[in-house]
């Protein structure tokens, strides 16, 4: 008579102890995640420049070649590849600036700089001269750094000129895939290479008001990873940067702060993460806003950085 309580008793018992098994193992999951997630932030950004963890840029090749090295991220990572014994090809629109840049590193650090004058916004046609610029160089390293973005940084789509959208594509997408398309075939007759495609934390989440540069960046990560796959093992590694705030002419030289640095720190951070990283926000804090951005749900993120837009534009015009 007791029967039918006792086995509803039992299966409750059961679905109790189940659902304490998975409890447990989610648990553990999320908690072994974040330990994992906490450890490769202190190997790439506590550890890797004390101990020297990083991969030895000098000697993938004895040059470097970096687009829009002429100022900001670009012309850090001229400086500081530099002072680790590659001699720099600079690449850049302004000769007034390329000179001011070249003098800069030589005055730096004892190696060969190269210069070419390029205007990336451009179309196929300019690609034959920067090839035969680079022909003869041992190159190791390409940092396809060149970008654009809005005048305002941030505008709606039919408030920017149709031109502008359309150079866009040819300095931030194009140059990448046609430096690389110059570069790679040395780099893999001699099995050692590497390129660094500079991308941005617009690449990674779709932003509002800045849809064809956040979609350029987009292209950038996808093309830095296929090419990561296709030509690992042929001894090239790939490494994509997405950062977040940096203090430079693109952002206005915005005030430095916990999450915007000063392209100087930033690249200095970024490169101890070649060879520990392929894909990297390349700071530590841009790497934490990144996983709080991948944590969360797409569309509210969208609307909650498209009000944010709204507020800082405001705020900016009326500071104009
Ligand atoms: N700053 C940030 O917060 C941030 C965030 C995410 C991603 N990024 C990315 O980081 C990269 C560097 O940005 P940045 O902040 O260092 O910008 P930046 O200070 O404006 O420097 C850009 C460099 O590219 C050159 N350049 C621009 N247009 C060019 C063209 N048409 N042809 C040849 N050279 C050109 C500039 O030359 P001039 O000196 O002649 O202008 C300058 O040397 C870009 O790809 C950008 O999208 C930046």
């Amino acid at each position: 008579m007791d029967s039918a309580p006792a086995a509803a008793a039992g299966g409750v018992c059961v679905c109790t102890y189940v659902f304490a098994v998975i409890g447990v193992v989610c648990s553990a999951y999320v908690a072994l995640s974040c330990l994992r997630f906490v450890c490769r932030l202190v190997k790439v950004y506590a550890l890797s420049r004390p101990l020297h963890l990083y991969a030895d840029l000098s000697k993938m090749g004895s040059w470097a070649v970096v687009t829009g090295a002429t100022d900001g991220i670009g012309k850090q990572y001229a400086l500081q590849l530099a002072e680790q014994g590659l001699n720099i090809v600079l690449i850049g629109r302004s000769p007034e600036k390329l000179k001011a840049t070249e003098s800069e590193v030589r005055m730096r650090s004892n190696v060969q700089v190269k210069t070419v004058v390029v205007d990336y916004s451009g179309g196929r046609e300019i690609y034959d001269d920067v090839e035969r610029e680079l022909a003869g160089l041992e190159i190791g390293v390409l940092v396809n750094n060149v970008g654009m973005c809005y005048a305002w940084m941030f505008d709606e789509f039919l408030d920017v000129e149709r031109d502008l959208h359309l150079r866009m594509l040819n300095v931030n997408m194009m140059s990448c895939v046609a430096m690389t398309y110059i570069v790679l075939p040395q780099m893999v007759e001699r099995k050692r290479g590497l390129v660094i495609n500079i991308a941005s934390l617009a690449g990674v989440v779709p932003i509002p008001f800045m849809a064809t540069y956040s979609a350029t960046k987009a292209f950038v990560c996808f093309f830095s990873r296929i090419l990561e796959q296709e030509y690992e093992e042929k001894g090239i590694q790939f490494q994509v940067v997405t950062p977040g705030f940096v203090s430079t002419n693109m952002t206005s030289q915005i005030d430095v702060n916990a999450w915007c640095v000063t392209a100087e720190t930033y690249v200095r951070s970024a490169i101890a993460t070649v060879g520990l990283q392929s894909r990297t926000a390349g700071y530590l804090m841009h790497e934490l806003m990144v996983a709080g951005f991948q944590l969360s749900s797409e569309r509210a993120l969208c609307k909650e950085l498209k009000n944010e837009m709204i507020k800082f534009k405001a705020k900016h015009c009326k500071s104009e």
